[in-house]
């Protein structure tokens, strides 16, 4: 079974949301549960690019153990420096270093020649290795990047020392297939692949960041990276607890796991949302409120004979209690039967009936009827509890 690295960038490309602004202590609550959960690698920001960032990466490298913590540095000897000071009380410092090599980002952001781009990125990882003992490289915008180009730069890198090399798809632009064959490619082209694991960052700018990452897996990605309830940069990135919970319930497919303690997902989502104001849509896959709620009769009759009839995730699996019957103008006289005797009532079938016609008149005006509204109804056709 191929074990998947899960790399953690909430708390730097997920910042990196718009609105959202952590503060030193939510940065560190988050840190130490993202450890709780079993992450292998937490990116905790960018040190260089502002004092609070360097004193919160620092504080989590100081402080949190059982992950691998990172951060972000440009191609520059400066801003190395400044991230090995932040970084370099963690358990195993690892620096994650970047430069854009797609044409768009190389002729209009750099201005810089593919061979200078070359140069620097070379630089930089030796640099680099002079202090981490672990450094990936990222190429920028590397899902609109030539592939030959891709293939002669990242022999050099790994050639000074990355060890990781990691594609994003910093615009959210890739396909699931076109992603998977630039992976394969990646790995059977470039001549010392086997001395470096590949990674895959995508960004979900045409909703497809997920998928993208489980192709990559399948073209030879040893590593995702993710965030939190998929918060980031525009559309955002790809959602971590998605990602795992499907490496797990298609373990048949993927043959690929991570070490997470997944029953840690649902605190974590619930955290972050709280901590940065993002609210997580009820529909979210896996951490959505709805994720296990059955609504129409169909269904919870379904679940209430057998949960695998519409259920593929068991809820506990994620670190939520239980599945949820909401009762509303589809449900059926099954669920609605479970919900009372849920709230303590011993009615008989012929009481249940005719609370049940009541019930299916007040469904039929409002959106979801409530316990409280069960409990008015019981008391008015005066069953007892
Ligand atoms: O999306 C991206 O390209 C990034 C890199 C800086 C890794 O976040
Ligand atoms: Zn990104």
């Amino acid at each position: 079974m191929q074990k998947i690295n899960v790399f953690d960038t909430t708390l730097r490309d997920g910042e990196q949301s718009p609105g959202v602004n952590l503060n030193f202590e939510e940065k560190m609550e988050i840190a130490k549960q993202l450890e709780r959960l079993g992450v292998d690698i937490i990116e905790a920001g960018f040190p260089a690019s502002s004092q609070g960032d360097f004193r919160s990466v620092k504080a989590i490298a100081d402080q949190v153990k059982g992950s691998s913590v990172t951060g972000l540095s440009r191609s520059l000897k400066k801003d190395i420096d400044v991230s090995w000071e932040a970084l370099k009380g963690g358990a195993e410092p690892r620096l994650h270093v970047f430069i854009a090599t797609s044409p768009i980002h190389m002729t209009h952001k750099l201005q810089m020649t593919p061979d200078q781009v070359i140069e620097q990125a070379v630089e930089a990882v030796t640099y680099a290795k002079k202090r981490f003992p672990h450094v990936q490289w990222s190429a920028e915008d590397a899902c609109r990047s030539d592939l030959d180009f891709l293939v002669r730069i990242i022999e050099k890198v790994i050639d000074a020392g990355a060890e990781v090399i990691n594609l994003p798809d910093t615009v959210g632009y890739i396909t699931p297939e076109e992603i998977k064959n630039m992976f394969s490619y990646i790995k059977t082209n470039v001549p010392n692949s086997d001395k470096a694991k590949l990674s895959a960052h995508c960004h979900d700018d045409l909703g497809m960041a997920v998928a993208n990452s489980l192709a990559a897996i399948e073209g030879g990605a040893e590593q995702v990276e993710c965030t939190i309830n998929g918060i980031g940069e525009r559309a955002g990135n790809a959602s971590l607890e998605e990602i795992a919970v499907a490496l797990k319930i298609r373990n048949d497919f993927y043959q690929a796991t991570t070490g997470l303690t997944l029953h840690e997902i649902k605190k974590t989502s619930s955290l972050v949302s709280k901590l940065t104001g993002m609210v997580v849509p009820n529909n979210k896959a896996v951490v959505g409120d709805n994720a296990f709620a059955h609504e129409s009769g169909i269904h919870q009759d379904g679940v209430l004979k057998e949960k695998t009839t519409y259920e593929i995730i068991t809820p506990e699996l994620v670190g939520v209690n239980a599945n949820r019957m909401v009762l509303g103008k589809l449900s059926g006289r099954h669920a609605f039967k479970e919900k009372v005797r849920d709230l303590g009532y011993t009615a008989s079938d012929e009481e249940i009936n005719k609370v049940f016609k009541s019930f299916k008149e007040l469904a039929d005006k409002k959106k979801e009827v409530t316990d409280e509204d069960i409990f008015a109804l019981m008391t008015d056709e005066k069953v007892g509890a």
